[in-house]
């Protein structure tokens, strides 16, 4: 996830790139940049949040005025955070500048062909091929929009890419699975990844669907089909809320975060699962050879993720045991180079995961980091680095990164041991939908009123699930101040039973496919002490007469299910910490990356 902005002007646009990339810093802040076309084109980029670029801009001096210009703030998925790889990207004379947002997948045989035509590449990027595709057909005679259509046409993936043109008046612009908005001005016409970036200028927006090209110049703005047809686009007045500005109009960054699990998930699977061929494709692992055993060493929700992740290991045959990182001695558990010893951490900064993959790496291990944070120290310390792709998470609770290193570690498993099967490659593949009709359909809210007033709350489910309870136990008690407890459902009857009384509702989470006997088997014991019983189910019509409440999921693959079916859980903890009045994006005493030990 990436932020663009671009601007049309009669003026000059350098201000308001920079304010509009400052209400687009939420979308990635590794780096920013900006470029200029007045008679020629003039880039400046920084590695760092939009202050290193301002102190940057600060320094130049009339190069950067003009009437027409592209600006970028960067979530690092193709190389490191440094100058080189921020946008814009250029081709070799400088004569065309590149922003995008998304992930092109085919870059890499577009890269090779490209320099084996001898192109020079500067940077580690995937947008990079964009210029230089560009400047290839303008080689060869294509006017600008020619040469800017049949470049995007050579790319696969996902993107919101804009260019700009030395000399030129007109930005160019193209989307494909990337959000992109038009801004239609007086005198001045824009383009962003959302709204908030150029709201304050222009409050009447065109939404770009899959497959437009647009053509924005201070006069104008205009939008055609893939083969060149112009489109008659409504154009929408909006009304905006300055202050949810960031949270794309949601009162929260976790209920925005929740919601954007769908594109995470996209985005951590795409170019890695070819569905026909049952395989899974890691190039970033590349000589990474099937390990002997697997240790998995994390903390709070990271730990809870590895504990799926453990569980998919072992169904493929290959030993896994999951740590908390701050008990981690790499010196009392067996390890030697064919152990994988796989760090997850959303952040890649975590003292106590830092500290154990320190230790796996002293004693010989092999290592991986499953990060979102490109070039963290753990991506850098770490043998190997496999990114979850989530994008920025800005809520101290962690949400979609949860899904995107649960579906990371799935395919990690798959391409360290071979898929479990192709019904699991494909319902992963049909894992964004299934969120997304959780999404759309939950009835969590209303629940949360008749729930409002428990001692406790009680989380339970089995195998795949059993992670999952965990998880929906720390989720509510960090967000709402409530006592909560997640257990694998067997544990209950081994003591927590003792605390279940009809003031504690148990919210039991029962795949159709696995253990459904057994967790309907703990959810009757529950029932029989008066608890109310929330279920979370793909088969519904088996558990409703079992539970007070059920929550629906849709029907599918028994390791794929709990991913789907923490949504509702993290909807319910949502919900219950709005209704008390907690400050839910940033809970007492907590903090987002714990650099401490
Ligand atoms: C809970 C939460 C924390 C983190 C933990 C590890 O919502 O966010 O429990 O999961 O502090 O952080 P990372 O994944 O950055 O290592």
């Amino acid at each position: 996830m990436c932020g663009i902005i671009g601007c049309a002007d009669t003026d000059d646009v350098l201000g308001m790139l920079v304010d509009g990339l400052s209400r687009l810093e939420y979308r990635g802040y590794d780096s920013a940049g900006v470029a200029v076309t007045n008679g020629s084109l003039a880039v400046e980029k920084r590695e760092g949040d939009l202050s290193a670029l301002e102190d940057a801009l600060d320094g130049t001096g009339d190069e950067l005025r003009g009437t027409v210009g592209i600006g970028h703030t960067r979530w690092s998925t193709h190389g490191p955070p440094t100058d080189v790889n921020a946008h814009p990207h250029t081709d070799e004379d400088g004569s065309v500048a590149v922003v995008h947002n998304g992930i092109i997948e085919n870059y890499r045989p577009l890269r090779d062909e490209l320099s084996g035509a001898g192109c020079r590449f500067v940077s580690e990027t995937d947008t990079e091929v964009v210029p230089h595709l560009i400047e290839r057909e303008r080689a060869a005679g294509a006017d600008r929009e020619t040469a800017f259509r049949r470049a995007i046409d050579r790319l696969e993936g996902s993107y919101a890419i804009a260019a700009v043109f030395a000399g030129c008046e007109t930005i160019y612009a193209a989307r494909h699975e990337s959000p992109l908005v038009l801004g239609v001005g007086e005198g001045a016409n824009y383009l962003a990844s959302d709204v908030p970036a150029f709201v304050p200028y222009t409050d009447r927006v065109i939404y770009l669907d899959d497959g437009e090209f647009a053509s924005v110049s201070p006069e104008s703005v205009t939008v055609a089909d893939v083969e060149g047809t112009p489109l008659d686009k409504p154009i929408e007045t909006i009304e905006w809320d300055p202050e949810a500005v960031g949270k794309s109009g949601y009162d929260h960054y976790m209920r925005k975060e929740i919601a954007e699990q769908p594109r995470a998930i996209r985005d951590c699977l795409r170019g890695r699962v070819e569905e026909l061929a049952a395989s899974v494709s890691l190039p970033e692992l590349e000589g990474l050879e099937e390990p002997s055993s697997v240790q998995l060493v994390a903390c709070g929700t990271s730990y809870h993720a590895g504990l799926f992740g453990e569980r998919l290991f072992q169904r493929r045959g290959i030993p896994a045991q999951t740590f908390v990182a701050s008990e981690y001695d790499a010196g009392s558990v067996p390890v030697d180079e064919d152990t994988l010893v796989v760090a997850v951490t959303q952040s890649g900064e975590t003292a106590d995961t830092m500290q154990a993959l320190r230790g796996a790496n002293r004693a010989g291990a092999t290592t991986l980091a499953v990060t979102n944070v490109v070039a963290s120290s753990a991506a850098r310390e770490a043998e190997y680095a496999c990114y979850v792709r989530a994008g920025p998470e800005i809520s101290v609770a962690a949400t979609k990164s949860f899904a995107s290193q649960q579906v990371t570690l799935s395919l990690l498993a798959s391409a360290l041991a071979g898929p479990q099967s192709h019904e699991f490659l494909r319902e992963l593949r049909r894992l964004p939908d299934y969120i997304q009709a959780v999404l759309d359909r939950s009835s969590v809210r209303d629940l949360v009123g008749e729930l409002l007033d428990a001692d406790a709350y009680f989380f339970v489910g089995r195998g795949y699930n059993a992670p999952v309870a965990l998880e929906g136990a720390l989720k509510l008690k960090e967000i709402s101040y409530r006592h909560a407890e997640g257990f694998p459902a067997g544990e209950l009857k081994h003591g927590p039973l003792a605390l279940v009384t009809a003031e504690t509702p148990v919210f039991a989470l029962v795949s159709g496919r696995e253990h459904t006997a057994e967790t309907i088997g703990n959810v009757k014991e529950v029932q029989a002490r008066r608890a109310p019983v929330v279920a979370v189910t793909d088969v519904p019509e088996t558990v409703e007469r079992h539970a007070e409440f059920v929550l629906e999921v849709p029907e599918t693959h028994p390791a794929v299910m709990p991913i789907v079916a923490n949504v509702q859980l993290q909807l319910l903890a949502y919900w219950l910490a709005n209704a008390l009045g907690r400050p839910i994006d940033k809970p007492r005493n907590l903090a987002k990356s714990v650099t401490v030990r």
